[in-house]
């Protein structure tokens, strides 16, 4: 379970746990391990208690001493501004003292941090920020959870994050290009856009497989399990029309996101999305996506890079892309 020069990212999400194990180097990392389970209902309503993952990663024998997890949580919360340069340690300072603008909070409550963005240079010199910022009880909490499940925590990291990653381990976009990632769990999606290899945007978006679960359940007029199924198996075209209103809801969010990035950011368009998550794999999506928002649309394949041809999960590979940034963040950069 030690696992010298191995890397771990943990993603404990609310539907299932993902890990990821790599090995190597910069530029040459390789898969050690992947595995994925799904949370049993009564997991689902709450927290997985800490047994639950300790077993999971003891069962799938994944190292845990360089480990980076994902820090999601109800008070999380993504900004976005501009400052003027200053040393890191003044930055720090004023990206707080922004998000205090916003949240009544005292500062040894909120625990923050940010990326700057290599966007086009502005006129008045200004660094673009994308803040991420939490309350100190909910980080606390998590650190406690992983500690109670035997996991060394080194990293901490924020869905977008953990897309870019991925994204660069497994892409060399052209220069100024943006390009975007799309997490669709159970609970919520995070879209993250890139641009130059660092993020330029960041949002949360509050639709996930549950929607589309509850929109088969009323088409049923039955409970969450047949509905599952039913997401799993529908013939395409019933699909489309069951799922025709939370699809339509996700790709206008999607739409408005763009639309803010381009116009906030005086940016270009998106090249091209690549979605992850649990429901990238609901049959039609994808396609549905592409035709609403006019751009090319991929599921997403994060362990491409990590693995010879023919291994490796198969159709569950979306499900990683996380857990695949979050093990390249736990080995210091993709
Ligand atoms: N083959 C599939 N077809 C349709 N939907 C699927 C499929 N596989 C998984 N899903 C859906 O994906 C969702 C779970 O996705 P995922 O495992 O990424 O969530 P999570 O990371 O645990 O949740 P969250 O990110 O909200 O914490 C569920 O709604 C599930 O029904
Ligand atoms: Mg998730």
């Amino acid at each position: 379970m030690l696992g010298r020069g191995c890397y771990t990212g943990i993603d404990a999400g609310a539907w299932s746990l993902k890990a990821v194990t790599i090995t190597g180097r910069k530029g040459a990392y390789s898969l050690k391990c992947a595995a994925y389970m799904l949370l049993p209902p009564e997991a689902r309503e709450g927290e997985a208690g800490p047994g639950l993952l300790s077993d999971f990663l003891k069962s799938n024998s994944i190292p845990v001493s360089k480990t980076a997890v994902l820090m999601t949580g109800h008070s999380l919360m993504f900004r976005h501004f501009y400052l003027p340069p200053m040393p890191d340690k003044d930055l720090r300072e004023a990206v707080k003292w922004e998000i205090r603008k916003e949240v009544a909070m005292a500062p040894a409550d909120l625990v923050s941090d940010f990326v700057t963005t290599s966007g086009a240079p502005r006129p008045d010199g200004k660094l673009s920020i994308t803040a991420f910022a939490c309350v100190r009880k909910e980080i606390d909490s998590l650190i406690a959870f992983f500690r109670d499940s035997g996991v060394e925590v080194s990293v901490i990291e924020v869905i977008p994050t953990s897309l870019l990653a991925s994204f660069c381990l497994n892409n060399d976009a052209p220069k100024d290009e943006n390009n975007a990632m799309l997490d669709i769990g159970e609970t919520k999606s995070t879209l993250a856009i890139i641009r130059n290899r660092s993020l330029a945007f960041a949002r949360e978006i509050s639709i996930g497989g549950q929607d589309f679960t509850r929109a088969a359940a009323m088409h049923l007029k039955k409970g969450t399990l047949e509905a599952e199924e039913y997401k799993h198996g529908a013939a395409p075209e019933e699909a489309r029309k069951t799922f025709q209103k939370s699809s339509e809801r996700l790709s206008s969010e999607l739409h408005r996101s763009f639309d803010y990035f381009q116009a906030q950011f005086r940016e270009g368009s998106v090249h091209a999305l690549y979605l992850s998550g649990g429901t990238a794999l609901l049959r039609g999506l994808p396609e549905f996506i592409a035709d609403t928002a006019g751009i090319p649309v991929f599921v997403d394949d994060p362990l491409r890079k990590l693995i010879a041809k023919g291994e490796g999960p198969g159709g569950l590979a979306p499900c990683f892309s996380t857990a695949v940034g979050l093990a390249l963040r736990a080995a210091g950069g993709a």
